[in-house]
């Protein structure tokens, strides 16, 4: 499938704004990609989709999810809108011709990390967090740090996303967590 085939496709599944943010995704995701060597296609591919299932109900990512066999965890149950990531991959490989493992699972890991992330995850994780159309306190030290140190800017978006979610009362899934605290371990090794 061509790429204006999917991005004509995902026009009719996210709004202009979700098109245009997966679009920055997509070419920040190339930056990164040319910075640590990752290919560049793939991760054309991966950034563009990644939030291809951010249009759907919360209901219809419920039974999806149930569908397609995904577990659902009580943080999930409460907020499943966090389902877009698991559920995308999903319709990545059914509706966009998207066969390749890789790509899939950056797409299912782009919100939660995970605690061994290889290079292709976390420049989709990082680029969807410090895309041009993103502003949240402290995002012009991760876009700095993503340019020289992909694990210490992962940290830092890591604590950025707990703190918002502490601040805020609202929920945080466990693997948010262990994702942090993976990334504190791999950017004292670096420093
Ligand atoms: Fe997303
Ligand atoms: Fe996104």
């Amino acid at each position: 499938m061509l790429e204006v085939e999917r991005i004509d496709k995902l026009k009719e599944m996210i709004s202009p704004k979700r098109l245009e943010h997966s679009l920055g995704v997509r070419d920040t995701a190339i930056d990164l990609a040319t910075i640590y060597g990752v290919n560049p296609q793939k991760t054309r591919i991966a950034g563009l989709l990644h939030d291809c299932a951010k249009g759907i109900t919360n209901n219809n990512l419920l039974k999806m999810a149930d569908e397609f066999g995904i577990v659902i965890d009580g943080v999930i149950k409460k907020v499943p809108a966090l389902l877009h990531a698991p559920v995308g991959a999903e319709l990545a490989k059914r509706e966009f011709e998207v066969d390749d493992e890789e790509i899939l699972n950056a797409i299912r890991v782009h919100t939660l990390g995970s605690e061994e992330m290889n290079l292709l995850e976390k420049v989709i994780l990082l680029a969807d967090y410090i895309e041009p159309g993103r502003s949240c306190p402290g995002i012009i030290e991760v876009r700095k740090k993503a340019k020289v140190n992909i694990d210490l800017a992962i940290r830092i978006a890591c604590d950025n996303t707990l703190m918002y979610h502490l601040n805020n009362q609202k929920l945080i899934h466990p693997q948010t967590l262990l994702t942090r605290n993976a990334f504190l371990r791999k950017g004292e090794n670096d420093e």
